[in-house]
């Protein structure tokens, strides 16, 4: 029972050691990705990962749930401080299942939502017609308008009135500008919807004030735990109390089984360091940092869609230079740094090529670095996309980056 990884699977335990090896290595500039703490680390690998836990706290089908029931509870009230709900349901595995659990508490096969379109921003789980919300219900998508490439919320309004959907959806995956939620609870209102914000994305913001909040405005709020947040990989649901019990018994028995113990453990450490000043400042400086960066590319001539950003992501629009997102991020990855292609709205591109790529901020503000290094990694992938392919610029960058990278160690022990 005592062997370690390493002498039980090499291959796996070299594959984990090279991906230790990448991430410090590499420019993570993923705008959903992070690196959570050794606390984190260490609890998502922790003996939890044994525990059939399926029920709540004190109601469990299984015996042995005592000290389980300790941490979800704890997990629980953490949430509910952190961002102000009434109640929290934070077994959700993933974030598209967080979704999944408010569709299937309130609507039925063939109900009518209203979400955003996804190459505007908006996530597969919001009504693409290759997910299982799009299959199930009867979608309507909402865009940005093409003036201000922000959200058309008089569009948002037009369309709630023609097709009173059940259930309108705000927040997605590529939205560089704060949304406001109280506009959309107006609407939501007006036409007799209910209003689910989904809230992956600015997540970390949001509980550190710095984006606006849909907690008492929307009725059901999604969110991954792993992306600003900084948790373990995860999705947990926020609701009013009087939908707490439905929501609870749509998550288990209804779309889940047993809860992974070891992650809810994880989330709950993740939700105790959310709670200190210091990643309050944190997320601030995740804020300026994306600000920095949008101001250095757009002084090196780059489009950004809107203009600029109020959260941790940019979306940048390379058609102005004949480059597409696909061969941006192949480029990028060649010189270590790692972005993704990504749709931009009114995309001509498939979504396999794109005609954008997305940047965030979290990862590389976890790693400590500021406005001065957002500078630096403009100028990075400037030299990287001004000559596509060039193997001598990508060779030159990889040399730079992996200088600067050097200076904000990552997982010390697991990288040597
Ligand atoms: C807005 C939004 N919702 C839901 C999800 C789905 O989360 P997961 O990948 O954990 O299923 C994502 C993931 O990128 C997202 O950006």
């Amino acid at each position: 029972m005592a062997r370690r990884l390493a002498e039980v699977d090499s291959e796996v335990a070299k594959a984990l050691h090279e991906e230790a090896q990448r991430q410090h290595r590499n420019l993570e500039l993923i705008a959903s990705e992070n690196f959570v703490s050794e606390a984190v680390l260490e609890a998502t690998g922790s003996v939890l990962t044994n525990k059939y836990a399926e029920g709540y706290p004190g109601r469990r089908y299984y015996g042995g749930c005592e000290v389980v029931d300790i941490v979800e509870d704890l997990a629980i009230a953490r949430a509910k401080e952190l961002f102000g709900c009434e109640h929290a349901n934070v077994q959700a595995h993933s974030g598209a299942q967080a979704n999944m659990a408010v569709y299937f508490t309130l609507l039925k096969p063939g109900d009518v939502v209203l979400g955003p379109n996804l190459s505007h921003g908006g996530h597969l789980t919001a009504g693409s017609p290759v997910n299982y919300s799009g299959k199930f219900y009867s979608i309507v998508a909402y865009g940005v308008r093409r003036d201000t490439e922000r959200i058309d919320l008089d569009q948002v309004r037009d369309l709630a009135r023609q097709h009173r959907p059940r259930l309108i959806i705000a927040g997605g995956s590529a939205f560089p500008r704060a949304i406001d939620f109280t506009p959309f609870g107006e609407i939501a209102r007006e036409v007799g919807a209910m209003l689910m914000a989904d809230i992956a994305h600015p997540a970390g913001l949001v509980a550190a004030g710095l984006h606006p909040s849909p907690i008492g405005i929307a009725d059901f709020v999604t969110t991954t735990t792993h992306k600003t947040l900084r948790g373990p990989r995860g999705g947990m649901v926020m609701c009013r109390a009087a939908h707490a019990a439905a929501l609870d018994k749509t998550v288990m028995p209804g779309v889940q089984g047993g809860p992974l113990m070891h992650v809810i453990a994880a989330k709950a450490v993740a939700f105790k360091e959310a709670l200190t000043p210091e990643w309050r400042a944190y997320q601030q400086q995740i804020v300026k940092n994306a600000r920095a960066l949008a101001d250095a590319l757009l002084a090196r001539g780059f489009r950004l869609v809107s203009g600029g950003t109020d959260t941790h992501l940019l979306l940048l629009d390379l058609s102005t230079r004949n480059v597409t997102g696909k061969d941006a991020q192949e480029a990028l990855d060649r010189a270590w740094i790692t972005v993704n292609k990504n749709t931009i709205p009114f995309e001509t591109k498939s979504p396999m090529v794109t005609s954008g790529i997305r940047i965030g901020t979290p990862a590389v503000t976890t790693r400590g670095m500021t406005e001065a290094e957002m500078t630096v990694i403009a100028e990075l992938i400037d030299r990287v996309l001004s000559k596509l392919g060039d193997s001598g610029v990508e060779a030159r960058v990889r040399g730079e980056v992996q200088a600067l990278t050097s200076r904000f160690p990552l997982y010390p022990d697991r990288v040597r």
